[in-house]
């Protein structure tokens, strides 16, 4: 049960994911908290993995065993050349939400102060673990896994991120965050790569919609589509 994201949301957001399958790259969720959407995208990644075949076909993956498509019948199959593996990687402070800036300032109530949403790292794993998610510490070939990285957003290194990204989720909530999250996703993004950023058209944090607009006019090869508080930065074509 996630109490951050709804569920009309989260269906957007995994069917955003699910068309990010195919672009090169690997998927970041900047602000992952308890990780329930991190389990939601690591299922699918993990759901997706399968070795890539000489013949460059996608194979079946029926269960645990990949077969390929044209030579299912053959005992010898050819070795698979590479893999359509992606890492999911997840980013929290995992000691609640930053300071708020003014950007952040909202009649909409006083929620969402230095320090709310805390939560451990050891929490967090321990429950992806518990759904059957596998953890690295860097990213593996023959498998998905997740990795989990503990930092404010403005402290990550370029070897904390990967070389590709095809799909951000940058929830954040605040202003300062939000900016962060899409300095650092920006030029790691692929040609076709997705961006969702939680909490536009929220009132309560309204430092999330500042930040895309300011993000908008400083990149206007970036279009905007808001589905539900979801707003989805793709690049022109
Ligand atoms: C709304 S929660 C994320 C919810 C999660 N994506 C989900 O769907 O369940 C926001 C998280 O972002 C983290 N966060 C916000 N700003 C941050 C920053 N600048 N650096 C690191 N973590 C941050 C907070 O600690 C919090 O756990």
């Amino acid at each position: 049960m996630n109490d951050q994201v709804t569920p009309q949301e989260t269906a957007a957001l995994l069917d955003l994911a699910n068309q990010a399958l195919s672009v090169p790259g690997d998927f970041v969720e900047l602000g992952c908290y308890r990780g329930d959407t991190s389990i939601l995208l690591g299922q699918l990644l993990q759901k997706a993995a399968r070795p890539l075949y000489p013949c460059g076909k996608a194979v079946e993956n029926s269960g645990k065993t990949s077969v390929h498509p044209v030579e299912n019948s053959c005992k010898n199959l050819p070795a698979p050349v590479g893999n359509l593996c992606k890492t999911l990687w997840i980013y929290d402070s995992f000691a609640g939400l930053p300071e708020k800036t003014r950007e952040d300032a909202s009649g909409a109530g006083t929620n969402f102060q230095s320090g709310e949403l805390f939560v451990t790292k050891r929490e967090v794993t321990d429950k992806l673990r518990r759904h059957g998610l596998k953890i690295s510490s860097h990213p593996l070939t023959d498998t998905s896994s997740i990795i989990v990285k503990k930092a404010w957003f403005d402290q990550l290194q370029a070897a904390d991120l990967p070389d590709r990204i095809a799909f951000a989720f940058c929830d954040g909530d605040l202003y300062s965050s939000i900016t962060t999250s899409l300095q650092l996703v920006l030029p790691r993004l692929s040609p076709q790569g997705i961006i969702v950023v939680h909490d536009y058209n929220n009132p309560e944090l309204p430092g999330s919609a500042r930040a895309v607009d300011s993000f908008l006019k400083t990149h206007p090869d970036f279009t905007l589509k808001v589905h539900y508080t979801l707003a989805i930065l793709t690049k022109k074509c």
